[in-house]
């Protein structure tokens, strides 16, 4: 009888970010085998263009595809993922999962409102990606996106919980919030990777800002039961190879804040 190959999954972000879905993925599914690649050279794709972003996500994935050894492609970047998905999927052969589509159906599964809240980068913003899949879902929601982009810099800064990050949240929402309909949202989509670290801080400020409470959507945990539905029982070895393609010593440090290290491999890549 042929011996099962072991299950792998692949996954990108532009940074760090990904790590909160890699991390939701190996806490599901732990011995499984990971590899993660942050596109930390060209980081943020949230202020690039649709086309550039497209192509720096058919290079990324092209480098962790490279040995054909992967089963299934988590793209853990909304940016990428509300602009890239369509090529992605035409090039490879290989299921790719995008993490707009697992986020909208837990925002429409939450409101009752029925007024949802998106925070993002520039890109997924501009992209219509959330208010397209929550069309598709439940087209009575309305979907309310802002973008965000500054959070993305306090993440990789280490900055989750810090005045300045207060500061910045309170200045992006304050004006939002100031929209009646924007004011009716009781559920809020962390539209980036990078944002579920703020969780607290913007469960605070929201609590401030609002007379009622909103409950924050991260599409890691859907995709994480997900893939852990469809690999149950799959063999592996829990390995967790990760790369960077700028400064290992950066990506370590920063990293660490979003997923244990000392599970990991790290090693710099070139695309
Ligand atoms: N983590 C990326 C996302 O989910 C955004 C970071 C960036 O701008 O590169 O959209």
């Amino acid at each position: 009888m042929a011996i099962p190959r072991p299950a792998r999954i692949a996954v990108f972000d532009s940074g760090v970010g990904g790590l909160t879905v890699l991390a939701a993925i190996h806490r599901a599914l732990p011995e499984l085998d990971l590899r993660f690649l942050g596109d930390t050279a060209r980081l943020p794709y949230g202020t690039k263009s649709a086309h550039t972003v497209e192509r720096y996500a058919l290079q990324a994935a092209e480098s962790l595809l490279r040995d054909g050894d992967v089963d299934v492609l988590v793209v853990a970047c909304n940016t990428a993922s509300s602009c890239a998905l369509p090529a992605l999927r035409q090039r490879f052969d290989i299921e790719v999962l995008g993490v707009i589509e697992p986020g909208a159906a837990a925002a429409v599964a939450a409101t009752r409102t029925g007024h949802v809240g998106v925070v993002g980068t520039e890109r997924t913003v501009a992209s219509g990606a959330y208010a397209h899949a929550v069309a598709a879902l439940d087209p009575a929601v309305s979907v309310h996106a802002r973008a965000t982009p500054l959070l993305v810099s306090l993440a990789e800064e280490g900055w989750f919980d810090h005045p300045a990050t207060d500061a910045a949240l309170r200045a992006y929402l304050l004006p939002w919030l100031g929209d009646p309909a924007v004011q009716q949202i009781d559920t809020l989509v962390l539209g980036c990777t990078h944002y579920p670290v703020f969780a607290l801080a913007l469960s605070r400020v929201l609590g401030d800002l609002l007379d009622h409470p909103v409950r924050l959507v991260d599409s890691a945990e859907p995709i994480a039961r997900l893939l852990a539905r469809r690999f149950a029982g799959a063999p592996g070895q829990g390995t967790v190879e990760l790369f960077a393609t700028d400064s290992i010593e950066r990506f370590e440090r920063v990293g660490g804040l979003f997923f244990p290290m000392a599970h990991a491999q790290v090693a710099l890549v070139d695309l």
